[in-house]
């Protein structure tokens, strides 16, 4: 151990009681980005976020209006001539539905059995965590960062992003920088240090089915006029296959197909379907012909549908022939699928598909592009250099299933490339109750930071656009 790194370790050691408080303490601040009533608390945790930069040592800490809930911006760039990094996370979370499901209060975190749980320990308010203690421990050991950051800390990823992209347009003179390291990403099955090199994109619609302006009696109308129920259902069967295939026409047209080499990489993780089965809870798993369980997570596209609502939802029964009739459709994407443009094909087979007899709208609900980053670039190297460091182990590069839509727009917005450099553990059930987040992987998150510096530092500026 260098005498730095020592140091480092001792501080980390001292300060560990008052850095698990503060955690706990941010995840109190109920901050749903998806619930208009919480906007409020989406405001308080940007601020607690902010007073924390600023203990911290990051400098120019600014709550950013964006016209939906703010940006929390920092930044500390006292080390000329070193490489600039932008660092990306979100404080805001995911509703807490279904309550009773939840062991102990979702705001109410508390550290067991070598965990943190509670709603968005791991998803994302801990990786968050992981930056500010970084950067604490650096300066405070230290006395600078070995390279420049600007904090760029979001309060809509979970609600899509609305306002991000206009924000970081706005704010393009403040986010000069040579790549991006996004810490929302987490280690492969079996809490197995990673870096993911994909992402999918998503594409969201609502399908809309209207027959008669009000309920009909089912005995006086029933024989006479479609249902917009039963109408919706034939849409939503049409969609896809047995195969497991989208029906879309032109669905697959931007598909990047996989190579040997991409297929090699994926059977070469240590990965086992019976196993992942069982932890999942099914009695099968589905997907798509032709691909494996890690090919169709990672390199697939996907069609959901995410809720279907319509008619008479009460106990007991009630002989009807609803109104209207609904639908929420989200599709993952993969490179170099366009939200938009699945959006339009899939608007067109709907109409297309659907039965006369009633009237059907298809509403864009937004979406968010696909990505994928190279896994032998210079930015990418020094964060694995940093992983084996700290964690003991190379990491596994993995394509993973979810979004996170401002990784695109650092590369077209800002011409960043990014570094998908994230710690949650893959059991750590986000969205869903009881979320938790193993706190060794924070703990030596830290490290993996601070030594992540110190490796582009040694990278360089030329080193990283090589
Ligand atoms: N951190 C996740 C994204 C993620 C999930 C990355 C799993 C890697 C593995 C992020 O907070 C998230 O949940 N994103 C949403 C985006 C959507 C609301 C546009 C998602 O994927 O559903
Ligand atoms: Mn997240
Ligand atoms: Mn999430």
């Amino acid at each position: 151990m260098t005498s730095e790194t020592g140091s480092l370790e001792a501080y980390l050691d001292e300060h560990r009681e008052r850095r698990h408080a503060a955690y706990l303490d941010f995840l109190r601040i109920p901050s749903i980005s998806g619930i208009p009533d919480h906007a409020g608390d989406c405001r308080r945790a940007a601020e607690f976020l902010a007073d924390q930069l600023r203990e911290a040592g990051a400098e120019n800490v600014e709550v950013c209006e964006t016209g939906g809930h703010p940006v929390v911006y920092a930044d500390r760039l006292h080390a000329p001539g070193a490489p600039t990094v932008v660092v990306y996370g979100h404080y805001d979370v995911q509703p807490v539905d279904p309550i009773d499901e939840w062991v102990t209060a979702p705001f109410e975190p508390f550290i067991a059995d070598g965990r943190v749980v509670g709603r968005g320990a791991a998803d994302d308010k801990g990786q968050i965590q992981i930056h500010v203690r970084a950067l604490e421990a650096i300066l405070a050991t230290r006395g600078e960062l070995p390279v420049n950051i600007r904090y760029v800390f979001e309060g809509e990823e979970e609600s899509s992003s609305e306002h991000l992209d206009a924000w970081l347009e706005g704010n393009r003179w403040r986010l000069g920088a040579d790549i991006a390291v996004i810490s929302d990403t987490g280690f492969f099955d079996g809490n197995r240090p990673a870096i993911t090199v994909a992402l999918r994109g998503v594409a969201a619609v609502e399908i809309h089915v209207q027959g008669a302006p009000r309920d009909l009696h089912s005995g006086q109308f029933g024989g006479t006029v479609h249902n917009p129920l039963n109408a919706l259902c034939e849409i939503v069967a049409a969609l896809k296959g047995p195969d497991g295939r989208i029906r879309v026409p032109g669905f697959y047209d931007d598909v990047v197909a996989l190579t040997d080499e991409d297929r090699a990489a994926f059977a070469a993780l240590p990965f086992d379907d019976e196993e992942y089965r069982t932890s999942v809870g099914v009695p099968a798993l589905y997907g798509e012909v032709g691909y494996t369980t890690l090919e169709r997570r990672g390199a697939r596209p996907t069609l959901d549908l995410n809720g279907i609502w319509g008619g008479f939802q009460g106990a007991g029964g009630k002989t009807i022939i609803p109104a209207s009739a609904h639908a929420k459709i989200t599709c993952r994407l993969v490179a170099d699928q366009d939200p938009d443009r699945i959006i339009e094909l899939l608007r067109a087979y709907v109409l297309q598909v659907a039965p006369p007899g009633v009237t059907v709208r298809v509403d864009a609900e937004g979406g968010g592009r696909p990505s994928l980053t190279p896994i032998d670039h210079p930015a990418t190297r020094a964060a694995a250099r940093a992983i084996a460091a700290t964690f003991g182990v190379e990491p596994l590069y993995i394509r993973e299933g979810g979004s996170i839509p401002v990784t695109a727009s650092f590369t077209s917005i800002l011409g960043l490339p990014v570094v998908l450099l994230g710690f949650t553990n893959d059991d750590d059930h986000a969205h869903a109750p009881n979320e938790s987040m193993v706190l060794a992987n924070v703990e030596t998150g830290i490290r993996t930071i601070a030594a992540c510096w110190d490796e582009l530092a040694a990278t360089g500026v030329d080193g990283l656009g090589a």
